[in-house]
């Protein structure tokens, strides 16, 4: 008999939060098999292991949009990941033409626990772009600016993008991104994090003098007439928390330690440390570099801890390392544990989805401008 008929009300959570993790287990698998093909489970690679280890498909952000778009079978997407993931989720497994192919019915993105937020994304608002834009105009042709949106920020943000002839990135194509920016326009407003905005545009030839950071709180971001007049990259005044941990004294030590470590970093880290690495790149890059080294190969990883643990576990054969001395995680991707998996999954095969993520459908189909821009980038 369908869990629907079963039970009528919404589940509360507090009951969860003491149960073991094997009863959990078993619980978010009996919703997996009474659900079958119509659920899918997302995990981005940052998640505990024990969520990864209920996941269907797990990937970086460029790889969990690609799914969610090619999404068909699913009704429900149970999304591991941070709140932007999940709206980019709902956007693009609702865009027009797959919900004609489902006569109109829509996949419900649920995540976890919705404190799972970013704060990167965080420090860059809707109202702060918007006065920037209109701030930036009094100088130079806003015309001439593509705003390109890190994929780690509000959908509101990619709507801009939208509205305003740009584009969203992730990590792994940031900069064929900004080349497809380039071609348009000769300058570029990139928001919210300045660090792979910066890391990116340097390998492209553009220098740091023109590559201003804009700080939303000062008049004209803080800088003068001339600098924006100068300016090729627009760099918005936001980081990660967790990636502007690693520091560039943690590679020089790591390099006076271990003589043949090979350091690999992910480009939301500050410019002095991806200067000093032998490889950068996003989480999916880091993991497809590891697959691929030879075996006995040194390796000091930084990125969240979760992930250099699991390649740590998955490569026994190669000497991994974290690059910081002291713990980075993605406290708030860590809030998604099973107990918030295993309530929202059962409210779902109950029929009353909690911590539902729905795009208002203004905001969606300017973001969608925006996002499939990205996926036709090459
Ligand atoms: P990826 O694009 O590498 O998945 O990075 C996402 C993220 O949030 C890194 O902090
Ligand atoms: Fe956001 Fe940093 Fe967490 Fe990535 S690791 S989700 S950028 S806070």
């Amino acid at each position: 008999m369908s869990m629907v008929l079963d039970r009528p009300q919404t589940l509360e959570l507090a009951p969860y939060k003491s149960l073991e993790n094997d009863e959990l287990s078993q619980r978010i698998a009996a919703v997996r098999r009474e659900l079958g093909p119509r659920l899918l489970i997302l995990g981005h690679h940052y998640q505990q292991d024990e969520v990864i280890s209920h996941s269907d498909l797990r990937g970086d952000s460029y790889q969990l949009s690609q799914m969610a778009a090619a999404s068909s079978d699913c009704r429900f997407i149970a999304f591991c990941g941070v709140h932007f993931m999940a709206e980019t989720a709902d956007i693009l497994a609702n865009r027009p033409d797959k919900l004609a192919e489902r006569d109109g019915v829509r996949v419900t993105v649920v995540l976890p626990d919705m404190a799972a937020g970013c704060s990167m994304a965080d420090m860059a608002a809707i109202d702060q772009v918007e006065a920037a834009w209109e701030d930036l105009g009094e100088v130079i042709d806003t015309d001439d600016v593509t705003p390109v949106t890190y994929i780690n920020s509000a959908a509101s943000l990619k709507a801009f993008c939208g509205r305003h002839g740009g584009i969203v990135c992730t990590s792994s194509n940031a900069r064929a991104v900004l080349e497809w920016a380039f071609q348009r326009t000769s300058r570029v407003l990139f928001f919210p994090d300045q660090h792979l905005g910066r890391n990116t545009a340097l390998k492209m030839g553009i220098t740091n003098d023109q590559m201003p950071v804009w700080n939303p709180y000062e008049h004209l971001g803080g800088n003068t007439e001339d600098d924006l007049r100068r300016s090729r990259v627009l760099l918005w005044q936001g980081h990660c928390s967790v990636h502007q941990m690693f520091r560039a004294e943690h590679v020089r030590r790591f390099r006076q330690l271990v003589p043949e470590i090979n350091i690999l970093v992910h480009p939301e880290c500050m410019q002095e440390v991806n200067d000093l690495a032998d490889v950068s790149g996003s989480t999916g890059k880091i993991i497809q570099t590891i697959d691929q080294a030879p075996s006995g190969s040194k390796w000091a990883i930084g990125t969240e801890l979760h992930l250099v643990n699991r390649l740590k576990h998955e490569h026994p054969d190669k000497e991994i390392h974290f690059l910081s001395p002291v713990v980075c995680m993605c406290a708030t991707m860590y809030r998604i544990d099973l107990a918030h998996l295993c309530w929202s999954l059962e409210n779902l095969a109950a029929g009353h989805p909690v911590n539902v993520i729905r795009v208002d459908d203004e905001t969606a189909r300017f973001s969608l401008i925006a996002l499939e821009r990205m996926l036709q980038v090459k």
